[in-house]
Order: C-alpha cells, then structure tokens, then sequence
C-alpha cells in the first residue's frame, strides 16, 4: 500500500510529530490514533526474543516471554556460512512477526577489539569483513518478513567501562577500515530498517550526537535508507541528537525531550524541517513494517531444531590426537557442572527466557557407558576436595574424560569488562590433576571470549563450544560422538596470554580510551608482529581432511574498474563427509602504506563428501585490494603487485598468485613548506620539484656520485657510501623550508613551487 508520508507529516501537530521522536514506554513507539499511526512495538535481539509482555527493562532483570534462544554471534560467525545465518534471521523474523514486534534490536556488529568486554559473546567477531558479511545475511533473513533489524552499536562500543560516557578515541583510518565496515557492508547489501546508535562518544562526540557519524556517513556515503534509534538511554543533547541524524530516542523521556524539541522549534533553534524529516524516516518504517503484517506460524521446536543445526555448524574443534571421536562402547567420565547446566547464554539484555535447555547429559541419557562426576561447580570458583577427588576417581577408571568448563555467568557479562582472561582456577587445577591420571582427556570449553589455556599441551582433545545457545548439549554430543563432523572455524584469534593483545595497555582506561594498536586488530596484529598464539584466525579442525589444489584468476592485471574471479579446488581427501571453510586473504605488496599482512576478502563453506572436489569462487573487487587514504577520503589501493592467498586459516596459507593492479587514482597534492623532499620524491608528479632540491643539497655538500669516482681505496668508497647514504636520508626527511637554511633559495621561490605544485 502507497502512503503519502509527507501529507501525513503535514497533518501532524508540532507535538504529535516530537511525540514521534521517542518511544512511548521501554519498548514501544507513539502512535496518533487519529491519523491511523499505530504505535508498534521493538524487542532485543539479536540471538532470540526477549519480548517482555509486563515490566521492561533493558538488561535482561524483568521476564521476558518464553522464547528460543539461538547461538550468540560469538558462535553463529564460526559458522562462515551465509546461508544458515540466512536462514538463523529467517526464523527470527518469523518468531518476530507472531510476536508482533516491528524490530529486533539486532545484530550486535562490533569489532572484538580485546578479549575482555563483556559483550563480546553478542558481537561476531575481530574481523570487519566477516562480521559484516554475517550481519547482512543475518538482516536480510529476518526483514524477508518485513520486520526490521536494528544493527548494532553504531558506532566504536568495543568496551563495557564507562559505556555511556567514555570517547574512543579512533584515527579515521582505523575507523574505516575496523570499526565501520561491518556496518558499512550491512547497510549496502542488506538495508537494515534501523540502526543503533551507541552509547559511547567517538572522538568527544557523542555517537548519538555525531553527524559526521549518523549524517555524512551512515546516509550521504553509504545511502542509509530506514531510521536511526538510540541505545536505551545513550540520548545526551535531543535537539543536537536530531539534527545530528538520531530520529528515535528509546526508551521514552517522560516526555522531556519531546518538550525540548517543541521548544526548540518555537525558538528558532531547530528547522521544523529537521523534524518532519525524522518523523517521515520513521513512519516509512513502521509502515513498512505495519502495511505487511500476516499470520505467522513458527514452532518453538522446529526453531530449537534450528538452533541445534547453527550450534553443530558453529563449534570449533581446536584440538585432536586421536581422540575423537567417541564410540559408544567406551567408558566415558563426563565430568564438570557445566554437563548439566550449561552456561550457553550472556546476561544482560540479550537474555531469552528458553522454552527449553538441553544439556549434554540430556543428550546423551541414552548412552549406557556414559557416567556424570559433578568434579567442580558452574557457578563459582571454589575447589572442593571431596568433588575432585571423586572426579579423578571416575577418572582413572574410565577410558576417556570429558570434562566441561567454562565461565561462570558472572564471569562475562553486559554492562562490566572481564580483569582478566583466566578459567576459574578451581576448574584449571581439577584438568590438570586429571590429565596427570587420564591421557585421554576432552576438554569442552563454554565460554563468550577467549580464555586462556594452560593445559593446551595436557589434552587431546578441545573443542570450543562458545555460549551454544538452548540446544547446546545436543550439539556438543553429536560432535563429540562423531554423528556431525565440526565444520566451525576461529571468528578470531585466541592468544595465549592476555598481555599479547594489542589492546592490552590501553584497554578500559577511564574517560578516554586511545586505539593506539590502529588497525593492527586481531590477526592483523598477531600476524604483524609473527607472534605465536594458540589458535589463528580461522583456524578449525574437522574429522576429515581437506586438500586445495588449482588455484586459478581470471586475470592477473587489473584496472580500478575490474572485478578479479578467483577459483580453488578443494577436496575431502578423509573417509567422512565434512564441510570447509575455504578463506581468501589479500596482502599488499605495494609498499605504499603500512598495512595488515594479510586481511580475509573472502571466504566459503563447502561441503564435500569422501573423494568429493568442488570449484570455490570468489570475486574481487578494487575496495578488496585498498586501505582508506585519509587525505584522498577515500579507498586507495597503490599501483603495484597484490597477492592473492587461499588459507585454511589465517596462519596456513596453502596457495597463492599475484595479480599486478594500476590504478588511476591520483592521490590529492597538498604541498606546503614542510612537504619534505622524500616526499615530493615518491610522487612522480611532484617528483622533478623534489629533484632540483635534491641537486641543490647534493652540489652544496659536494656529494653525490662524482665523490664516489674518486675512492681510491676500500675504506675510502665505504666511508663515501656512508656518507651519501646519510646524506640521502638527511635530505629526504628535509622539510621544503630546510633548504633555506643553506642558502640554497629564496622563500618566494619555494612559495612559486608549491602553488605550480598545488595547481597540478
Ligand atoms: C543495550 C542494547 C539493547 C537495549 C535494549 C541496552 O542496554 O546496549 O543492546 O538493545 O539495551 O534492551
């Protein structure tokens, strides 16, 4: 159905269209009756519905009704795979629209910028391109139905201290190219209906109050179509907010703000056209959402089946010798609380009420060799003798152990930052006492971030179950018994200590919070700095073996405009059916800036049976070979060579080629007295400037080649080569103005230079 907003706009008092501006109560928008606006209701999201019918609140205190709680994004981006994320929103949008909900307040989007924040078990990831990818599939599942999403927190949140009032200080380099791109790729290929903003400020400004952030970038470059909603309370300044880009306040101000924004136009300060724009980006999306509701029928226990399936596909095996995977006729010790009472969600506001919880006891209530030994407690960090002693009991005579560790709930949480990235100690000790009786020992790890893993060496086996979501057991015992074959992979890396993070020193400071690491994140810096972590990036083993063969491109020269089509062979060389990851990195050759060694530009699932080989195809564009050129405000990649690598993960690279890249781009000239002449020499339209400066330098200190042909003697040529050597630097760092100094010009004539150099 056709609307005509603006008439409806115009329709509206100055105080029904503020009213518009923030929601009614914590979870609805206002409506007017009179005008036929419903007032439509939003719920977090993003792993599931946390629809609260009675008392609202936004972190996860109130109930909430029963629901489906789905994997976290820590889990589903292990996945890599499109098309189940797909299908992962499909369902929540099914769920959303029964429940008559207008939005979910998902994807959660932000960069794991260390292993300690608190939410990182609802954010997918180290990596912009993936959690990107993921997102978009994830939006465009869901609004198939015409339920909005609500991606999230835009923009730079990537700590829990002080959320709602420290600035991350980022370069903008580092912005656009870590922080922005999962949403920049979200919003271009997916539309989400909403967007977030966070409750942090970016660079002294609020988000919520940006309009370089909510304006300039979110709709000028990146053609942002639907509303912006705050976090729930990150509203500072309304009238700011809305002429910044923030359309919706949530929850509501008790009418405050509105007031604000009444006043406001009364006086002057605020164009009503500001307004009447907001309240149109609104209703379009309401209606949106309103004008294509039907009759919804979603089954709880086919969402669980979901859940189930995205749990299997997500986990990652981190580690087998052999042992895995397990045969019904063993004798399994299962031992840990965490086998009864899994941990498979965070707390704060994306807690689901589950309809149900499987834990690998329930699902394995059928296997007659499998014992449970509680061994330690879930919930707190606490040895007990008598539990530990009764585990190494049941250990020793059993033939493999599985033990079941993880985080406490209030080890990680919304709303504070872990101190550490420590298991329990209690856990720590009881693996180690059990692995010095029983070689052949399972750890399954239940845990939103990265923990350290002291006992790496002690185990055969370890696979990485993250927070799994309501099927949780389900999932971890048809892995472990071999019924799935694991197919996740690292969404990032996991260090071995908490000190190798490039955050480390400057993470959760107080007000101010510097990203001195820039966009050395993740790989990008473990790699940089050939540090050896205990698992890559991308790194996930299966019960099969994969091998890559043929990697072909369809041309190895590329203009700006090209696009490059990348094709590998992989193929199952075990004996079961399993699926791979297949991962595409490019590393800049061009020595044009300083960069990643490698960042991911690609990657697919493909599932193969035994013997099975199937073609993977990627495409490449120019923006998969550029970094973001702050001068040029735009994405550069440098004439030169780029190489194209085919991984099983980051840090194992099975294949690669060269393509050679011209660009013709120019990057903008803005010389001035401090331009040096290394400078003026690395770019070849200025480079003759820099040349005759140069031959000036070279002629005053008599340098140069022609001192190099008298050398007579061995010490005489390496005392000249040293000595052009220094001078050379010396010059190159030597600003414009430098050469005044010896007399070489005049000012005015250095001044003719750079305005002939500025009109190029
Ligand atoms: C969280 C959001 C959430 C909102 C509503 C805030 O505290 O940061 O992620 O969607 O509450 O519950």
């Amino acid at each position: 159905m056709e609307r005509n907003l603006k008439e409806l706009v115009a329709q509206m008092t100055l105080e029904e269209k503020a009213g518009m501006c923030s929601g009614l109560d914590f979870w609805h928008l206002k409506g007017v009756e009179r005008l036929g606006i419903p007032s439509v209701m939003v719920s977090d999201g993003p792993h599931g519905l946390r629809k609260q019918d009675e008392s609202g609140d936004h972190l996860g205190i109130n109930d909430s009704i029963k629901a489906v709680c789905f994997p976290p994004a820590a889990l589903s981006a292990c996945s890599f795979d499109r098309e189940l994320m797909h299908t992962f929103g499909d369902a929540i949008g099914k769920e959303a629209q029964a429940q008559n909900l207008s939005v979910v307040l998902g994807p959660a989007v932000n960069i794991k910028r260390s292993p300690l924040c608190g939410r990182n078990f609802e954010y997918y990831s180290e990596d912009p391109y993936l959690a990107g990818e993921t997102a978009a599939a994830f939006i465009d599942g869901v609004q198939t139905h015409h339920v909005g999403t609500s991606i999230k927190h835009f923009a730079a949140n990537n700590q829990e201290f002080n959320r709602m009032s420290c600035s991350s200080d980022v370069d903008e380099r580092t912005l656009r190219e870590i922080y922005l791109p999962a949403f920049e790729t979200a919003v271009k290929k997916a539309q989400p209906y909403t967007v977030m903003c966070s409750y942090n400020k970016i660079n002294g400004t609020f988000a919520s109050e940006n309009p370089w952030l909510l304006t300039d970038v979110l709709r000028d470059e990146w053609g942002f179509e639907g509303y912006v909603m705050s976090d729930w309370g990150a509203v500072n300044e309304r009238v700011e907010g809305l002429k910044a880009g923030l359309e919706l306040e949530m929850p509501t101000s008790y009418g405050i703000n509105d007031r604000e924004i009444i006043a406001a136009v009364k006086d002057g300060s605020l164009d009503e056209a500001v307004l009447d724009r907001a309240v149109e980006r609104i209703l379009r999306i309401v209606f949106l959402y309103w004008d294509n509701r039907e009759e919804q029928d979603f089954a709880l226990e086919a969402d669980h089946a979901l859940a189930k399936k995205i749990a299997e596909e997500s986990m990652v095996l981190l580690k087998n010798d052999n042992v895995l995977p397990l045969n019904k006729n063993e004798k399994i010790a299962v031992i840990g609380e965490f086998a009864v009472k899994p941990r498979f969600q965070g707390g704060g506001s994306s807690h689901i009420n589950s309809f149900k919880i499987s834990s690998l006891m329930d699902a394995l209530k059928e296997y007659e060799n499998v014992t449970y030994i509680k061994g330690f407690s879930a919930d707190e960090d606490c040895y007990e003798e008598a539990l530990a002693q009764e585990a190494l009991n049941a250990a020793k005579s059993a033939d493999k152990v599985v033990i079941c560790a993880g985080l406490p709930d209030s080890f990680e949480s919304e709303g504070y930052d872990r101190s550490h990235m420590h298991l329990p100690e209690c856990q720590n000790r009881l693996i180690r006492e059990i692995t010095a009786v029983q070689p052949e020992t399972i750890v399954v790890l239940h845990n939103g971030s990265p923990v350290e893993i002291p006992w790496l060496s002690d185990v055969k086996g370890l696979l990485e179950a993250y927070l799994g979501g309501q099927a949780v057991g389900e999932a971890v015992a048809d892995i472990l018994f071999g019924n799935v074959n694991p197919s996740g992979k690292l969404a990032e890396t996991i260090p071995y200590k908490l000190s190798d993070n490039p955050s480390y020193l400057s993470f959760g400071d107080g007000d101010h919070v510097t990203y001195n690491e820039g966009i050395f994140v993740g790989y990008r810096y473990y790699d940089a700095k050939e540090m050896p972590v205990a698992f890559p990036f991308g790194y996930g083993l299966s019960y099969t073996t994969f091998a890559y063969s043929n990697l072909t491109l369809d041309r190895n020269n590329v203009a700006d405009e090209d696009t490059v089509t990348v094709t590998v062979d992989v193929t199952n060389t075990g004996s079961v059916k399993g699926k791979e990851i297949v991962q595409l990195y490019v590393s800049d050759l061009t020595g044009a800036a300083r960069r990643p060694l490698r960042e991911l530009k690609g990657y697919e699932k493909v599932s193969l049976k035994p013997g099975e080989t199937k073609t993977v195809s990627f495409t490449l564009d120019y923006r998969s070979f550029a970094w973001y050129h702050t001068a040029l405000h735009d994405w550069y990649a440098a004439s030169g060579e780029y190489e194209i690598q085919i991984g099983a993960s980051s840090r194992d690279i099975r294949l690669s080629e060269i393509v050679h890249l011209t660009t013709e781009k120019l990057l903008p000239i803005q010389t001035h007295l401090n331009t040096t002449l290394g400078e003026l020499l690395s770019d070849e339209r200025t480079a003759k400037y820099g040349l005759k400066l140069k031959k000036k330098m070279d002629a005053f200190f008599g340098g140069g080649a022609a001192a190099d042909e008298d050398a007579n003697d061995a010490e005489e040529a390496a005392d000249e080569a040293v000595g052009d050597a220094m001078g050379d630097a010396i010059a190159f760092s030597m600003p414009m103005r430098g050469v005044l100094s010896f007399g070489l010009c005049t000012k005015e004539e250095l001044q003719n230079m750079i305005d002939e150099m500025n009109q190029l």
